[in-house]
C-alpha cells in the first residue's frame, strides 16, 4: 500500500492493467472504494485499485482482523472503510531492551528519567538526560550512548542546561532543539558543538515541531502552547493554539511535564499529567488526552475523561502520547504501568503493552512514560524507573 509502512494488500488480480487507473495527486484515489498501491506488473507508478478484489481467504491475513462497527484500513492520506471490519495492528507482548537497564551512576550506559526520545532510520535512539542535563544517542546494538548535546554540567553557559523539560530531534535539520527550563530559554543544538538561542524569557514545559517545520511551545507561565515559525522566531509573537491547559499558576519546575504530538494536519495532542502533590494548586488531575484541531479555540477530550483509576476507560497519569497512521492514539499510562490505544470517540482504550503488574519482566513497566515508533512500526517505550528502553515489535 502506498503510504503505509509494511502493509500489503491481498487481492484477486483480476482486473486488467489497462483498466487500473494512476493514483491523483497525494496518493488519492478519486473512485470509491479504492486504494492506493503498488502494481508493478502493470506500472510503475501507484495505481488505485478495487477494494472489492480484497480477500484474506486466499492468503493468511497480515493484520488482525477485529469486529467493531467502524472499519478502516488508513493510509497517510487514504482512508478506506470496509465494510464493519477494522484492521489493527498488534504488538509482541515481550519487549527487547534496546538500551539501558543499567544503574551506573554517570556513566554512559545509564540513563536517568527517559523521557522524550526519537529513533532515527538507523533506529538510534536520541533521548534526553534531564537530571543529568545531557542528550544522549545510543545506537542500535551498541552497550553505551554517546553525548550529542550538553554534558557540561548543570549551569547557565551556552552549552550547559538546566533541568531541561524537552526536546525535539529536528532530522531534516541535523539539530536538537532543547527546552532549557530554569533557563528560561529554548535552544538549538547543532552537531554536538554550536548552538543557537531561539527563544528567551520563556518558561517552557514541553515543546514538538510539525512535518511543516513549525515549532510549538508550552509555555508554563502563560498556560498556553503557541505555534512559530523557525527562523523568524525572534519577529512573531507566534499563534496561540492551545490555552488554558493548566488551570492556576506556579507550576513547579518538571512537575507537570507536557507531552505534545502534532499530526500530519497540525492537530496538537496533549497529554497531560498534573501531579498536584509537587505544586501549590489545588485543582483536577486531567488524566484526559486533548486534541486541539487546527485553529480551534477548544480542545476535545480523545481518551479518558472519566477521572484517575485504572479501569480502560481511566488513565492514572497520561505521559507519551503518540498517533499512528491510522490515527490511533496510543498513550502511556504512568502509574497503571500499561499502554493504552484509543481512537476518537471510542469509549474505552485498549492495553496494547504492559498491563501485566509493576515490575520489569519483559512485559512489565514500572513508570512507562515516552513512546515513539520506528519507521518499521514497532512501538518504544520509555520504562523510567526501570531505566531502560523497550521495543515491541510490530506483528503483521
Ligand atoms: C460481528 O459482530 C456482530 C455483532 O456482535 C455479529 O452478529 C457478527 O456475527 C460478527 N461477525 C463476525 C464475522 O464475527
Ligand atoms: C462486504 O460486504 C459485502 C456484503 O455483505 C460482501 O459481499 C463483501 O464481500 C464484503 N467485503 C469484504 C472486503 O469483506
Ligand atoms: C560531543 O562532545 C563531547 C564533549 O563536549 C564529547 O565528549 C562527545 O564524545 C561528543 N559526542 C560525539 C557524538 O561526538
Ligand atoms: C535550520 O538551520 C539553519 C541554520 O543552520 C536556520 O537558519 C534555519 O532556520 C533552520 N531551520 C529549522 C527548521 O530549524
Ligand atoms: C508527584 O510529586 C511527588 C512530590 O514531589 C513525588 O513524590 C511523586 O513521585 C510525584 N508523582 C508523579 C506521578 O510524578
Ligand atoms: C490517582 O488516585 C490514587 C488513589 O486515589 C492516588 O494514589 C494517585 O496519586 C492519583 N494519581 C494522580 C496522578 O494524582
Ligand atoms: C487529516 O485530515 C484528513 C482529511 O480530513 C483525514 O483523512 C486524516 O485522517 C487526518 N489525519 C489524522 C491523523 O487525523
Amino acid at each position: 500500500m502506498v503510504g503505509a509502512d509494511n502493509i500489503g494488500i491481498c487481492a484477486f488480480l483480476w482486473k486488467f492493467c489497462s483498466q487500473l487507473l494512476p493514483c491523483g495527486s497525494s496518493q488519492g484515489c478519486s473512485e470509491p472504494d479504492h486504494v492506493c498501491v503498488q502494481h508493478s506488473r502493470c506500472s510503475n507508478k501507484p495505481l488505485c485499485y478495487p477494494v472489492s478484489m480484497m480477500n484474506d481467504n486466499i492468503c493468511p491475513p497480515q493484520l488482525t482482523v477485529m469486529n467493531t462497527t467502524m472499519a478502516t484500513i488508513a493510509t497517510t492520506t487514504t482512508t478506506v472503510t470496509i465494510n464493519n471490519t477494522v484492521i489493527k495492528s498488534k504488538f509482541q507482548q515481550y519487549g527487547t531492551i534496546v538500551a539501558g537497564g543499567h544503574r551506573n551512576g554517570d556513566k554512559l550506559d545509564h540513563i536517568s528519567g527517559p523521557h522524550r526520545f526519537f529513533i532515527d532510520e538507523n533506529k538510534a535512539i536520541t533521548m534526553l538526560d534531564s537530571w543529568k542535563n545531557r542528550v544522549i544517542k545510543w545506537k542500535s546494538n551498541e552497550k553505551q550512548g554517546a553525548i550529542v548535546a550538553g554534558g557540561n554540567g548543570k549551569g547557565n553557559r551556552i552549552d550547559q542546561f538546566d533541568g531541561p523539560s524537552d526536546m525535539f530531534v529536528d532530522e531534516n535539520n541535523h539539530s536538537i532543539i532543547i527546552a532549557d527550563s530554569a533557563n528560561r530559554r529554548v535552544i538549538q543544538w547543532f552537531n554536538n558543538q554550536t548552538q543557537r538561542i531561539l527563544f528567551d524569557k520563556i518558561h517552557c514545559g514541553g515543546l514538538t515541531m510539525d512535518k511543516q517545520g513549525f515549532l510549538y511551545l508550552y509555555d508554563v507561565n502563560q498556560a498556553n502552547v503557541k505555534r512559530y515559525r523557525i527562523g523568524e522566531e525572534k519577529a512573531n509573537q507566534g499563534t496561540l493554539v492551545a490555552s488554558g491547559i493548566v488551570r492556576g499558576t506556579a507550576v513547579h519546575q518538571l512537575a507537570a511535564p507536557m507531552y505534545m504530538f502534532v499530526d500530519e494536519n497540525q492537530s496538537i495532542y496533549i497529554s497531560d499529567c498534573i501531579n498536584i502533590s509537587s505544586m501549590n494548586m489545588k485543582h483536577q488531575v486531567e488524566n484526559r488526552p486533548m486534541k486541539w484541531k487546527k485553529d480551534s479555540t477548544e480542545g476535545v477530550i480523545v481518551a479518558g475523561g472519566n477521572g484517575n483509576g485504572s479501569r480502560p476507560n481511566q488513565f492514572d497519569c497520561p505521559k507519551g502520547l503518540i498517533v499512528d497512521q491510522w490515527s490511533q492514539i496510543y498513550v502511556a499510562d504512568f502509574w497503571n504501568d500499561r499502554v493504552m490505544r484509543w481512537r476518537e470517540g471510542d469509549k474505552e482504550g485498549e492495553v496494547i503493552v504492559g498491563g501485566n503488574g509493576r515490575g520489569s519482566a519483559l512485559n512489565q513497566f514500572y513508570y512507562p512514560t515516552g513512546l515513539s515508533f520506528d519507521l518499521d512500526g514497532n512501538l518504544y517505550v520509555a520504562d523510567d524507573a526501570n531505566v531502560r528502553f523497550l521495543r515491541f515489535d510490530l506483528i503483521l
